[in-house]
Formats: structure tokens, sequence, C-alpha cells
């Protein structure tokens, strides 16, 4: 049976148990930031297990995208070397939400094992939590499994219900005591059966988990029961295709080994056990499945792992013979094994080759330098058996070998990395780059006073007192006139630096003095520093002060920091879900917005998203701010971005149709943005794209200048604005054609000269000269004439010279009978030489140049002379 067929059978046989069929979930949670990847097929049902969410069924089947490389589940370092670890796989599931429970789960479990897949019985093993005995009963008297292959397995990791019968999806969350069932693979294979010693061999192998879920888990560790005890279960594809295909190795399914076989045609290795190809076979999944999900490589968080994963693939196919970019070519071969079941990845297909194409180049051009530095290290190691680690680190900074791939290496030698030398490493180049680099006034600020209380999303100015004051970058009393500095208050109305959104920008007044705020940075978490100039007077401690934001620029800030949310939740809709913000920059001028995608924006998915936010802003709705724990802003929907570091307490964001997690200052009417409008659109890095886009008075002023830029262009064209562009068009078809004219007189011209010059030509033993000058010709005319003249001579001696712009162009040529006596390129250096310049070329044909044009016609008045001489 084929793995998709085992699939289907999955899915249909719990359909046919009234289980609705749910596709598979993103690999990306979006609205989980505790979540690096999807890894279990309970994911998306967390919340319903929890009783937040509602779904219209009790009973769901899924074939679930899992990913487990990096975060809590890693499986990287295994992949290629046993038989069972990828980092991408499928996992079958059945789940009740609240409807059956232990007794019909291990039913439905055993028919379908014994009664559709045809399994024996007495192949198969099966686990229960050791306190379970309605589990164990369940097995032994109701499915007939006899006693001695049941194993109760209990606390067996060294605490209360840590045990591999104790499913958790994470510290915190839903969890359950759980049965396992185990397929005995035959005696002709080293291992024992679970909970015996040799457990870890690969004879028994646990092929399905049933998770009886009965709690959540608190972030103190109490375990609160769940509204409704419900199932959950999850069966790798791979693993019980292996057994329904008679093979030990997931590797030797279907599905893998013709990825296996790709591997090797692309890198034309021949040895068909090589872990290498296992490798790539295994990435190629990972690396497609999450590039379509939206990931991209890059230098953190989930694009760092998929970075990782992709040089790992690199890195084994170059010591498969690989030199150029090969890995993704095995996309298609992807797409038709799992394209059917995922269309997501026929839908991807091209994106994915692109991506992965850019990615593979960039590593290709390091790799080489990169693998000569480390085998260089790797005999330098002696006995220790330790890589230097600041060598692995040099190769991570300017080689781009990720610091677990260099162990990778280093594992196949036996020589294990100086982690704590890479470490040091990487701390002490960050240091160096902090001091070199723009040095931030206030981030070396010395401060333990009060925090600042921050008034600046209701208001725009209050009083305040001087809690601290800073010149040069350290602790003053006072600051007089003249002087710049920061300044620390103990309530302010100013926006500091953070979420992409500048730091306000004001002034600070009080009774002696005032100061020009330029600037908002954070000194600490909750302590602002006001950067800037004391214009007037003296400013002191203590003094007390009205602390005033710059309205105007305060208000287009936030004009362009509600867009920015209306703007990427219009981005999704427009060019698809995988638009994620990868950097977006906010102050008065514009909204500058950085997310993934692929290739430029069409003209007209531009105008899409402005007609989406304008229609937005034109509905005029309030927009809300509400404080939340973060576990309720989840629940709500809200975007969140992945590696972004939120608090226990968040603040949510509507407005209009838009949610998002967002500290910044924001307007209160979606009317407030007045009007939205893109200005332009640029790819920053692979994969990433930039928008920038302006909102009210700003996009008003520069319609207004586009709007005077247009009229003038239509004055003096006398026509309507409409109508500009077909004016313009038609002219510029007029001087083409004028141009067409042009050169064609010019030709004609050159030709009449030329009929000039064959009848001026002059003897010179029995040879034909001329030595002319050729008005109004360039050196392509030139040619041409030479050409001509040689032609119509027969037996002939050609230089012709033009001039233009304090420049001489010379070409001579000679007839073939005449070259081995004069040759081309020595006529043309004599006349070049005289006129401050030189050249040469072939002996009947020859180009130069000069530059003093007014001796010229000395120059080929002397011509005669010099060819007489010759012949
Ligand atoms: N959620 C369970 C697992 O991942 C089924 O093993």
């Amino acid at each position: 049976m084929k793995s998709a067929e085992i699939r289907e059978k999955f899915l249909k046989f719990f359909e046919s148990k009234g289980h609705q069929i749910v596709a598979s979930s993103s690999l990306v949670p979006h609205d989980d930031p505790t979540l690096l990847f999807t890894n279990a097929g309970m994911n998306q049902f967390k919340d319903v297990f929890l009783g937040f969410d509602k779904r219209p069924y009790v009973r769901a089947t899924t074939s679930q995208k899992c990913v487990r490389a990096g975060g809590k589940h890693n499986d990287l370092e295994n992949v290629g070397y046993t038989a069972r670890h990828h980092t991408f796989f499928e996992m079958l599931g059945n789940f009740s939400f609240g409807d059956y429970f232990k007794r019909d789960a291990i039913a439905y479990a055993w028919e379908l094992l014994t009664v559709v897949f045809k399994l024996p019985q007495e192949r198969l093993w099966v686990t229960v939590y050791a306190e379970d005995d309605e589990a164990y009963d369940i097995w032994n008297k109701v499915v007939g499994v006899p006693a001695e292959r049941i194993v109760r397995i209990g606390d067996n990791k060294g605490a209360r219900y840590a045990s591999d019968n104790f499913w958790m999806m994470g510290d915190t969350g839903p969890c359950g005591p759980c049965t396992e069932i185990f397929y005995d693979h035959g005696e002709h294979i080293p291992g024992g059966p679970p909970g015996s010693p040799d457990e870890d061999g690969d004879r028994y192998i646990e092929i399905w988990n049933n998770v009886f879920m009965q709690f959540n888990r608190d972030e103190s560790g109490v375990m609160h029961p769940l509204p409704k005890p419900s199932v959950d279960t999850g069966m790798g594809l791979e693993r019980i295709t292996a057994v329904l295909q008679h093979v030990n190795s997931n590797y030797d399914i279907d599905l893998l080994a013709n990825l296996v076989r790709a591997a090797a045609r692309e890198t034309s290795d021949a040895d068909m056990t090589s872990p290498s190809l296992r490798v790539l076979a295994d990435h190629i999944r990972a690396c497609s499945f999450l590039i379509a999900d939206g990931v991209i490589p890059g230098n953190e968080g989930r694009g760092y792992v998929l970075r990782r994963i992709i040089r790992r693939a690199i890195r084994h196919g170059y010591k498969l013979g690989a030199r150029a970019a090969f890995f993704h070519r095995l996309v298609p071969d992807l797409v038709a094994e799992m394209g059917a079941a995922y269309p997501e990845l026929v839908a991807g297909e091209k994106r994915v080759m692109d991506v992965l194409k850019q990615e593979e180049d960039r590593f290709f051009s390091t790799i080489e330098h990169g693998m000569a530095i480390l085998e260089a290290e790797l005999v330098e190691v002696g006995v220790k058996g330790v890589f230097n680690g600041e060598t692995a680190f040099k190769l991570h900074d300017t080689y781009g070998f990720p610091l677990d791939l260099t162990a990778d290496i280093c594992r196949e030698r036996g020589v294990t990395v100086d982690a704590a030398g890479f470490e040091a490493a990487m701390n002490r180049q960050k240091e160096q780059a902090r001091a070199a680099g723009k040095f931030k006034m206030s981030a070396a600020l010395d401060y333990s006073g009060a925090e600042t209380v921050f008034h600046g999303y209701e208001s725009l100015e209050v009083r305040a007192t001087v809690l601290a004051l800073y010149k040069d970058g350290v602790v003053a009393s006072a600051l007089n006139e003249g002087d710049a500095g920061t300044v620390v208050l103990d309530h302010t109305p100013f926006y500091a630096e953070s979420g992409g959104q500048v730091g306000d920008r004001g002034i600070l007044q009080s009774a002696q003095g005032i100061f020009a705020v330029e600037d908002t940075q954070k000194i600490q978490a909750a302590v602002f520093g006001h950067q800037g100039v004391l214009t007037t007077g003296s400013l002191k401690v203590g003094d007390a002060l009205t602390a005033k934001v710059d309205t105007l620029a305060r208000k287009r800030t936030m004009r362009n920091h509600s867009v920015t949310h209306l703007m990427h939740k219009a981005l999704r809709e427009v060019l698809g879900e995988h638009v994620q913000q990868k950097g977006s920059q906010v102050d008065p001028d514009k909204t500058r917005f950085d997310f993934v995608h692929n290739q430029p924006l069409t003209d007209d998915e531009i105008h899409r998203v402005e007609k989406i936010v304008n229609a937005e802003i034109l509905e005029n709705v309030e927009c809300q701010h509400r404080v939340m724990p973060i576990a309720e802003a989840q629940k709500l929907g809200a975007m969140m971005l992945f590696g972004e570091k939120y608090g226990d307490e968040v603040r949510v964001i509507d407005i209009g149709s838009s949610r998002e997690l967002c500290g910044g200052t924001h307007v209160r009417r979606t009317g407030d943005i007045g009007v939205f409008s893109i200005v332009a659109e640029g790819g920053v890095a692979a994969g990433v794209r930039r928008v920038e886009a302006i909102t009210g008075d700003v996009a008003l002023a520069y319609m207004q200048g586009m709007e005077t830029a247009l009229g003038g262009v239509a004055g003096t064209l006398k026509v309507q604005p409409s109508d500009v562009h077909a004016r313009v068009y038609s002219i510029l078809d007029q001087v083409r054609q004028l141009e067409r004219e042009i050169a064609l007189l010019k030709s004609k011209q050159v030709a009449g000269q030329g009929e000039a010059l064959i009848s001026g030509a002059v003897e010179v033993k029995g040879a034909k000269l001329v030595a002319a000058v050729l008005e109004d010709a360039d050196v392509n005319a030139l040619r041409m004439a030479v050409d001509k003249l040689r032609d119509r001579l027969k037996s002939a001696i050609v230089v012709l010279a033009a001039t233009a712009g304090g420049k001489v162009t010379l070409i001579a040529g000679v007839t073939s009978d005449l070259t081995g006596k004069v040759k081309a390129g020595e006529l043309v250096n004599f006349v070049a030489q005289q006129v401050g310049g030189k050249g040469g070329g072939r002996p009947d044909m020859a180009q130069a140049g000069g530059t003093e044009p007014e001796k010229l016609p000395a120059a080929l008045a002397a011509v005669r002379a010099w060819v007489e001489q010759k012949l």
C-alpha cells in the first residue's frame, strides 16, 4: 500500500466513524508566539481542548504537517543517522472534544490496525500509564490483548507526571495519560520491548500514541481538570507506512525512497546507502513546506532554523560532490509525491524553488573557503579532540557556517566543538560592534531613580519634574543655554522609540528655560530619556516644567502607524497569508513596511491594497485599545509576531478590521488617517519586499505636488492632464521617426561624399590614395565609407577622419594586394601621432583617435609622401 493510500485510508476510516476531516494547519502557528513550529496534530485544537474555542464538530481527524527542528522538540541532529527521525513528518490523528473517551479511542485504534490494515495481533504491544487501570482493563478485558504484551509505565522521567506515558504539549497547556501502541519488527532486529533496558533498539517501534486529555497544566505546575475529557492521538505516517510496506527504515518507504533517488540523481551519487542522501530527502521536505508556509531563510527565529536546515542540506550535497545549486531541483520530485495531499506545495512550487536557489547560490559562494578552513583546523585538533571555538565563530561570521553545521561535520570525525569559546568570540564581536557603532546616548546613561509615567496615549502635554540631567553622557545638575543633553522626567507625554515607531519630539518649557526635544529613547524599560538642546535659559534637576509633544509630527506618526496595521491586513488579503511583517519604521513622514513576499507587487496589487485601506478609512470606525493577559489576546486572534518579546499583559489594538498586539500610539477613528497612498515598492533581501506609504496632509501635499507637476507638463504640451500620456507617447513616436530620418539623411550624405572621394582619389605608384575628412560621420559611417572605397577602388589606400567635440576619429583601410607594403595600422598611427593620439589594428583595417583636430589637415596632407616612400 502506498503512503498516499495509507493517509487516505486513515482519514476515511475516521470519517466513517463520524469524524470531520480537517485540513492540516500551517507549520507556522501565527497566533501562538510560544510555539516555534507546529509539532503535533493537536496544536490547532489546543483552545478547543481548553474549552476556549468551539467547533461545529466534536470529532475530527487530520493528517498534520509537523516540524521538529529547533525549539522544544529537536530531531535535526539525528536525521540521516537513524531509521526513524525526521525534521518534517506527517502525523495522522483522531480527536474527540468531550465526546468519546478511552473505550472508543482504544477500540477505533485496534480496529484500524488489525481489521483495516490487517496487522497480526501478536505483533502489537501496548503501554499504559501505570496508574491508569481503566485503560489497562480495556486493553486486557475488552480488546483481549494478553497481559504479557501490556506494559505499565510510571513516572520514569524523574518527576510527578514526567513519564513516557503522560503527554504534555509543553510546560503548560492540555495534557493527560496516554497509551502507546508498538509494532514488533521481529527477532532479527536488535531491541527490547517498551520498558525494558534495551527498549531503544529498532525492534519494537512506537507507532501510535493515544492521549487522554484530562488536565490543563498551569505555570506553577498545578493540574486543573479540563471541562470535558477528550482524546488526542498521533501516528507517524512514515512509521506506519514502514510497517505496512515491510521495511525497517522510514527512508525505504515509497515516498522517501523516491526522494532519496532524486537526491542521488541531482548529486550524481552512486552509493544509495549514503546517509547524506537520506538527509537530503528529509530536508527537502522540511525546507519546502516551511517556505510554502511563509518562512524565509534569515538570521533569527524561524528563518534561522530554516537557514540551518538548508545549509546542512547543502553541506551534505557538497560532501557528495555538488559544487553549485542543486537542492532546489528536488522540489518538483517532492511536489510529485505530496502535492496532491498538500495543494499549497503545488501553488508555491516556483516560489519555493526560487527561495532555495537564492539561498544555495549564496552559501555555495562561501562554502569552499569555509570547508578549507575547517579542514585545516581539524588537522590542528590533535588528541584533545576539541575544535577551536574562535575558528568555529569565524566560520559562522565570515563563511555562513551555523555552529551546528560545524558541529555536525566535527561529529563525523569524532571531534567536539568548543561551544564556550564560540560564545565568547561572538560576545566579543558584539561588544566591539556596540562600541564602534552609532552610540545612542541614552543606552549608556547611568540611572537609578524613579520610573517615568507615560501619558502619551491620552495626552500630548503634561506637567512634570526633572528627575535627572545628562551632558556628554554623564550626570549633570544643570544644563545651560546651548548645551546638548538628555532629560529624565517623572511624567511624560513623549513616546520613546519602540516597535518601529520613532521617538517623539517637542519642547520642555520651564519658567527658566526651553529644552527642544529632538528624540525620545528609553534609558531603561520604563525610564524615558528626552534628547535635545537647551535653546534658552537654564534647566536644573528638580525644576517643574510643561512637556509638550510636537502635535503635528505626532499626529502624522499616529496616522502612519495606524495605517500600517490596515496595510498589513490588506497585503495579506491581496497577496496571501504568507505575508508576514519583517520590520517597520513609522515616523511623521511615512511608514516603511518590510514583509515576506517573493516578487515585486504589480500596479494592480498596489491599487487593490490602496483601495481596501482607503475603504476602511472611509468607514471611520472607532479604534479600540485594550490591555489584557496574553492568553486572552491569543484567543481573540490578535496578530502576533514570532520572536517578539511580549509581556504577560499586552495591548490589543483594533483598527478597522485589523487586530494586532502593539504598544504604539494610534488614531481615534480610522477617518483620522485621511487618505492613504503607497509611494514606493522594492526588494530589500531575498524574499523580502518593502513598501513605503504616506497618509493625511503629507499624502495631500504629495498629490498636490504631483498634480502641479502634471499640470505644468500638460500646459506646456497644451493638452488636458488626462491626455498627457497619449501626447507624450505620440511625441516620443515622432522623435523616433525623426531620428530615423536623420540617420537616413546622414548616410546619404556620407554616401554622396564617398562619390566625391572616389573621383578625388590620387594615383601613387599605381595605387589609389584617399586621405580626407568626412563631414558629420561617426565611427560606423567612417568604417562603412572606408569599406566602400576599398571595394570601388580595387587597389587602394584609404584614411578617413572625422572630428566632433574636440576629438578626432581615424579609420584606415588598405586593399589586400597592398598590405605587404602599406599596413593600415602603421598608416593610422602615422596620422594619429600628429594629432595627439595613437592607435593601431590589422594590416587591412585599423582605427585611432586624437585630440588635436586643428592639426588634422597637415597630417592628412603628409600621407601622400609617407605612402610613396612605402610603395
Ligand atoms: N499529541 C500526541 C503526540 O504528539 C498524540 O504524541
